[in-house]
């Protein structure tokens, strides 16, 4: 299989430690035409773009993680600017709100998504959008703000999908639709607009069944693929494609590069 494009990847992870060279090189022989990988505060989006520098098909995104929300200064926005400068920047993310663990305080996280929406319009650019347990605040911020963008692994109902919709935004699925309780993930995973979707693993997190426990890396997304295309009635190849596409289309990815790693 060819063309697959991963919308989420966290390969700055300490998971990755042992032998992230030999697997982000192979990623080519896997097929994966493109991946994002996806920062977490400056530190951590820094480290993305090195990576996104030494390997032709990897684009970063640069963001600040709810998590992370409190600890980011004041000088956060001027090192963003730096890195939106660079021409493999493709979007902001990973930014939204988690009020699952609340690791940062709810005004903290509300404020820096907001700033951080704020220069994604000025700029132009995608956001890639967290939200965890917090779907009617982050609908209305991005009410406010009106990015373009992808609501990242996917976890809310098919009428917040339809609202999400409604705004513009992609829906991005992963490994979720694989576990074996899901049942609001595939409701969404048949709903969604073809042309609305995109795949992604979110590794090393969220390894599809029957491999949870494991590490996850982008070629496990063919598994996501195949449940998605079982859903939905059609080709696991058509998903693939569709999904590259799309991602190509919001990311405004023009060419493919071939490179080999340097
Ligand atoms: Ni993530």
């Amino acid at each position: 299989m060819k063309n697959i494009f991963d919308t989420h990847t966290h390969y700055t992870d300490n998971a990755f430690d042992e032998d992230r060279h030999e697997l982000l090189a192979s990623l080519p022989e896997t097929g994966i035409c493109g991946v994002i990988n996806c920062g977490t505060d400056i530190r951590d989006s820094e480290t993305s773009l090195a990576l996104a520098h030494k390997y032709p098909y990897i684009y970063a995104a640069v963001g600040i993680h709810p998590h992370e929300a409190a600890k980011s200064n004041s000088s956060f926005l001027s090192f963003m600017r730096c890195f939106i400068e660079d021409e493999k920047v493709v979007a902001l993310g990973e930014i939204g709100l988690d009020y699952h663990y609340d690791f940062s305080p709810r005004d903290v996280q509300k404020q820096i998504f907001r700033q951080q929406l704020e220069l994604a319009k000025e700029y132009d650019l995608p956001v890639i959008i967290h939200d965890r347990e917090a779907h009617s605040d982050t609908l209305a911020i991005l009410n406010e703000f009106k990015p373009k963008g992808v609501l990242h692994c996917f976890s809310g109902s098919v009428e917040f999908a339809r609202d999400a919709l409604s705004l513009g935004l992609y829906i991005g699925l992963g490994g979720a639709v694989t576990f074996k309780n899901a049942k609001r993930p595939l409701e969404v995973a048949s709903f969604v607009p073809s042309d609305m979707l995109l795949l992604e693993t979110d590794c090393p997190y969220m390894t599809p069944h029957p491999h949870r426990g494991k590490r996850c890396d982008s070629s496990f997304i063919t598994i996501t693929a195949q449940k998605l295309a079982e859903v939905r009635g059609t080709d696991v190849r058509q998903i693939l494609n569709q999904t590259a596409d799309n991602a190509r289309k919001l990311f405004n990815i023009k060419e493919q590069s071939n490179e080999k790693p340097k």
